[in-house]
């Protein structure tokens, strides 16, 4: 079982988006799976531009050479792969979504429909698992709205948005406890969809728990 999170925030090692995948990756290690982590912000990842030499010339093969070679081929022996990234403008970063247009060979030209949507098919390839992983920096989870919308064409298997997502890195000993006490539950789906593919309802319930006010949050976060 090999599980990679592909982190698309800017901030790499110092984001919010990282607290909450190193706590998923640290569960998903705890229960035996090889583990690693992408900060795609990192990486040498040019744009796709649209040719389509990856479906009718070149099955499978972008004609771009860069660091999506070894990307791609890391997404492929995965079993699960967690797309992670903060809210920028209700959406992914452009990081996520430069390194997910980049993900079209996967996919093949034949159109399938599905409940009066149409989508690619996938290519005979097996895929990972899909988890999406986001925070927002506001409180609500409105923000979260076009994000479910674009990822529901990854089929996700979990979906991990937390909303107050500045709280991930807080030192203020009064705010931690309840910060370390939603990590736990973030580490516990790590470890069940290493184990088993999915997650319990009371993983998931812990997953949306409130870790603040809003009130005190938007006070928190005036702060600075
Ligand atoms: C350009 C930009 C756009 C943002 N847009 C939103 C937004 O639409 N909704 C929201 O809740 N937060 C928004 N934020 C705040 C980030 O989601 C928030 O700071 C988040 O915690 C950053 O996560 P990171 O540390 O993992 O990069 C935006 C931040 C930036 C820099």
């Amino acid at each position: 079982m090999k599980v990679t999170v592909f982190n698309g925030s800017p901030r790499a090692e110092n984001s919010n988006t990282h607290v909450i995948a190193s706590a998923f990756l640290k569960g998903a290690e705890a229960a035996g799976a090889e583990v690693q982590n992408i900060f795609l912000s990192e990486k040498n990842i040019k744009h796709c531009i649209g040719c389509f030499t990856c479906w009718h010339k070149t099955p499978g093969k972008c004609i771009h050479r860069d660091d999506m070679d070894e990307l791609l081929e890391i997404v492929l022996s995965s079993d699960i792969i967690c797309l992670a990234t903060p809210v920028y403008l209700w959406n992914m970063t452009a990081h996520l979504k430069n390194f997910m247009d980049r993900l079209i060979p996967t996919k093949r030209h034949n159109v399938v429909e599905e409940d009066g949507h149409y989508e690619m098919s996938n290519s005979e390839i097996p895929r990972p698992k899909i988890v999406i992983l986001s925070n927002a920096g506001f409180p609500g989870d409105n923000n979260f709205e076009t994000m479910k919308m674009v990822m529901r064409s990854m089929e996700p298997a979990l979906e991990i948005y937390r909303n107050c997502g500045m709280l991930m890195r807080t030192k203020d000993a009064t705010i931690l406890p309840k910060v370390s006490e939603y990590l736990e539950y973030v580490s516990k789906a790590g470890a069940e969809m290493a184990s088993v593919k999915s997650v319990s309802p009371e993983t998931l319930n812990g997953l949306s728990m409130d870790i603040m006010s809003t009130g005190d949050y938007v006070a928190y976060i005036s702060r600075g």
